[in-house]
Parts: structure tokens; sequence; C-alpha cells
């Protein structure tokens, strides 16, 4: 039987101020139980004043933040406990070994055996490592050891924030793997990055902001679906580009090394064949062109425009 939806995080028009300008503006979010959610946007869209709020952390200024269903401004004190967090670079002791950060973190939460630091050093990849201080640790190094903080208590809940951030792409891949094995045991987990490739591959679902308000939220599928071109070879290429140009769908379309890139009026390729046919332009050949993850991002979130 498959198992009831179940809201891990979710916001109502989630809002906040700091002064005159408003940095994250009624945002409407929902995370089910055993998701991967990407939190996607540029730098200064508003995620990490998101996450700080969704931690208790930062006050909103208007709407609320759910975990496990309950506001976390009344009862962080009982959801918070069930989440683990990674906000921007971890706050580690460089003076210290690996083993000895958990210990700390482990001595504050209470109850965290020895053998749960070795289960979670394994799962971080630094069981060979962990005697040595981490001042002598790589960025990579570093950063899982954060995610390995964030572990120790095995919470429900990830929030984590761009913790590929400054990464080499080993570091990323790293990082990725693990999430997918926190996800497989069932933990949900919410990821944010303002990089799209980096997370595309493990999200279920992404949220994309700029300046704080949502501008999307679907699957990965359906965003790359959505985006596809074609690639279209006519006789006559200037001619066809002026023409599909007078068409609502095609204000994209242009010409690259005499190719016509255009998008379909449906999304489908027989209906921008039947077009172009119908006004004199036969097509030599026709081939899709997904439209990569990171050029949707940038034309979601407007960038070219500027
Ligand atoms: N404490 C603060 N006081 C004033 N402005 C802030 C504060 N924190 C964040 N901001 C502003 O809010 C906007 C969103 O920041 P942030 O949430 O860090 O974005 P992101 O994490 O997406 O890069 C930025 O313009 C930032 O300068
Ligand atoms: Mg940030």
């Amino acid at each position: 039987m498959q198992a009831m939806k179940e809201s891990i995080l979710s916001t109502h028009a989630l809002s906040k101020r700091y002064g005159q300008r408003t940095v994250v503006d009624q945002l409407e979010l929902q995370v089910d139980r055993g998701e991967v959610f990407g939190f996607l946007g540029p730098n200064g869209a508003g995620k990490t004043t998101t996450i700080r709020m969704a931690l208790g952390l930062v006050e909103p200024t208007a709407g609320s933040v759910e975990l496990f269903g309950s506001d976390v401004r009344t009862h962080g004190a009982q959801v918070l406990p069930r989440v683990g967090a990674l906000v921007e670079s971890p706050a580690l002791y460089g003076y210290m070994s690996g083993r000895d950060n958990l210990r700390a973190v482990g001595r504050v939460l209470g109850g965290i055996s020895e053998s749960r630091m070795d289960e979670v050093l394994e799962v971080i990849h630094l069981r060979g490592r962990d005697g040595d201080r981490v001042n002598t640790y790589s960025l990579g190094m570093k950063q899982r050891l954060g995610l390995g903080l964030a572990m120790l208590n095995d919470p429900d809940l990830y929030i984590l924030d761009e913790p590929a951030n400054g990464l080499d792409p080993a570091g990323i891949a790293e990082i990725r793997d693990l999430l997918r094995e926190l996800a497989a045991q069932g933990r949900t987990v919410f990821i944010s990055s303002h990089v799209l490739s980096e997370i595309q591959q493990i999200c279920d679902r992404v949220a994309i902001i700029q300046e704080g308000r949502l501008v999307t939220l679907s699957t990965v599928a359906q965003l790359t679906e959505s985006g596809g071109e074609f690639i279209v070879i006519v006789e006559r290429p200037e001619a066809a580009l002026a023409l599909v140009r007078t068409q609502p769908w095609g204000q994209k379309a242009r010409l690259e090394d005499l190719q016509l890139v255009v998008p379909s009026p449906s999304g489908r390729g027989r209906d921008l064949v039947q077009f172009l046919a119908g006004h004199g332009h036969w097509p030599d050949v026709i081939r899709e062109r997904q439209q990569s993850l990171e050029e949707i991002f940038l034309d979601l979130t407007g960038r070219e425009a500027r």
C-alpha cells in the first residue's frame, strides 16, 4: 500500500521584511515525507532567510512555517530536535579532531553513543581521518563533517543551506551520494542551491525563488519537458524565422548556424511541422533539443533580460 503523503515542511504566506525591503514574499512551500526537495534561486533570492525562519532562528514578518505539522514558533522545542541543519559553513572546532567535534555536539544533544559516531563517520567517509585535527581537512571533508554533526541524532528532516557551495565536482558528487543514501532511508531532505546542476539529479521536486517570490514549483521532469526546443532545417530559414516570430509561442525563436531553433506551439514536434508546412516551409530535418535545467533556471529567473 502506498503511504499517505505527509507534510514535513510547509510555509504559508511566509514573508520577511528588513526595513523597507521585502526579502521573502508570501512564500508557499510544501515538502512531503521522503522527498529530496531543491530550493533554488540566485544569490540574494532569500533562500538563507527562509531557511533561518524554518529553523526558528529568524522571526517571520508575516506568515508561518510548519515542521511536522506544527508551527515552529509555538512548537519549536518539540519539532526542532527532529531536524538536522547545516546553514552556510558549519561551525567546527579547527584545533579538535573530527571525532571530538562529533563528541562535543553529541554531548549537547545528549544520548549519542560512540557507536553512533562510528556509524556517522562511516557514512561521511571520514572513518580513517577522524583522529586528525579539523584544521588539516579539505573543504569537502569539513562540509561532510558538518553534515555528520547534523546526522548525529538521526533526524527525520534535513535542512541544508548550500551544502555544495565551494566544493569541487568530486566533493559535490560525494554530498549527492550521501543525500541519496539518506533519502533511501526515508529521510526528508530540503536542500538549497544557487547552482541548479549541483542538485538537479537528486531532487524529486524543486522550487525556484527570485527576489523572495516563488517563480515555479514542479518536478525536475516537468521543468525540462516544458522547456523543449526544436532544431529545424528549412530551405529559407530567415523567412521561416520571421513567420514563427509572428506567433505568441514563437517569440524565442532564433537562428543558430542557419538552423531554426524554435519552441513548438504545443511542445510536440508534429504541431511545429504542421505549422511550418502549412505556410510553405517543409522541414528537411527536425530534431528535439532539450533545454538544460541551467537554461530553464536562467529563463525563469529572468536573468537574460537584465
Ligand atoms: N539581517 C539582515 N538584514 C538586512 N538584510 C538582510 C539580512 N539578511 C539578509 N538580508 C538581505 O536579504 C536578501 C536575501 O538574502 P539571503 O536570504 O541570504 O539570500 P540567499 O541565501 O538566497 O543568497 C539579500 O538581499 C540580503 O542582503
Ligand atoms: Mg544563502
